[in-house]
């Protein structure tokens, strides 16, 4: 048995949502007759604030759905140099949207008015028109940051006034709201569409959704069926997100505090760096010193050991999640295995591979 610390993606569905799942009420999602689906989409409008929602695949599809609804072929969108969408979602708003994507450097993942302002060109033959600025909430390769409210609306006031759509990846929207103590209404407010993943820290077995008014929602309907995502029998997998919004969300303070822990823990052994203070929800950044081998064969040797984490881009940078299938003794038990390997040594190990 590992101790699983790759992602909050791992998580298996728990007996009580697989029960919910057999029992789930199905229909013909294509053509709007799936009334788990359509009971879902319709909380998830309500918690968010906005007219209508449309259920999907992945945190990606959701996502490009946004991208192709709020942008033309010729388009460009802006994000945060480490952004999702700019880097883990397989060229998508090119090969998908016909958008360019302009990255920009942040702080940890986020944007403010400072990195913005001169970003945006002037309407000319030259340019592609900037179209869509995307923020992410929690950030992942950020380091798991949440933004305030504050940074939010101003971020939201500059989008509007220099007529941006704007699009929130919010694949772990409920751990930001759990760790700033605000309603995910507050933080869906300045966007135009919001995307929220269920097969993460909600620990569901698949599915996201994209949520928005009314008008984009049909639009983002046509870009699923589009992109050969439309569903059939979706109450399945719709069931255990209606439960996972019931019984999983609450719980994320738990996986934000065996985060710090581990974080905590790491941070007095030889060799690794970690900023505890940055820490924020449920993704543990980290670094190894160099000199003592690469972050590929740390993570190779922490395998060895029975702790699964990823290395994190770079040669130095690791990053560890937690979530509902570990437990504070499982972060404690990793962050032994992780002193102990760096007791040890793990220069030159066999088997190192690449990772996230
Ligand atoms: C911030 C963020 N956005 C989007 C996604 C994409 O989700 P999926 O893997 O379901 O496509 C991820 C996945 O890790 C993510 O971390």
């Amino acid at each position: 048995m590992h101790i699983e610390l790759r992602s909050d993606t791992f998580t298996k569905p728990t007996p009580a949502m697989r029960e919910v799942i057999a029992g789930a009420e199905v229909g013909d999602d294509m053509v709007g007759e799936d009334p788990t689906v359509n009971a879902l989409e319709a909380r998830m409008a309500e918690l968010l604030g906005k007219e209508a929602a449309v259920f999907n695949c992945s945190g990606t599809q959701s996502n490009q759905m946004a991208v192709w609804t709020h942008c033309r072929s010729g388009d460009e969108l802006l994000i945060e140099a480490t952004g999702h969408i700019a880097n883990y979602e397989a060229g998508g708003p090119a090969a998908l949207s016909g958008v360019s994507v302009r990255r920009i450097a942040g702080d940890f993942g986020r944007l403010d008015i400072e990195h913005l302002e001169g970003q945006l060109r002037r309407p000319d033959l030259h340019f592609p028109p900037t179209r869509l600025l995307c923020l992410e909430n929690s950030t992942n390769l950020g380091g798991g940051r949440t933004y305030p409210l504050a940074q939010l609306q101003r971020v939201g006031d500059w989008a509007r006034s220099n007529g941006l759509k704007l699009h929130l990846d919010g694949a772990r929207l409920f751990n930001a709201a759990m760790a700033r103590g605000d309603s995910p209404k507050q933080l869906a407010e300045p966007f135009d569409t919001v995307s929220v993943c269920f097969s993460k820290g909600l620990g569901c077995p698949m599915g996201s959704i994209l949520i928005g008014s009314s008008e984009d929602m049909a639009r983002a309907r046509r870009a699923r069926k589009l992109f050969g995502g439309a569903l059939r029998q979706a109450g399945i997998p719709a069931a255990a997100c209606l439960y996972a919004i019931e019984h999983h969300i609450r719980r994320l303070a738990d996986d934000h505090a065996n985060a710090k822990l581990f974080a905590t823990e790491i941070s007095s052994i030889p060799g690794i760096r970690v900023d505890v203070a940055a820490v924020e929800t449920n993704l543990v950044f980290f670094e190894v010193d160099p000199t003592r081998g690469t972050a590929v064969e740390l993570a190779e040797a922490l395998r060895q050991r029975g702790v699964l984490l990823y290395p994190a881009g770079g040669v130095d940078r690791l990053r560890a999640c937690t979530h509902l299938d570990v437990d504070r003794e499982g972060v404690l038990t990793a962050a032994a295995a992780l002193r102990a390997c760096l007791a040890a040594g793990f220069k030159g190990i066999a088997n190192a591979r690449g990772g996230y």
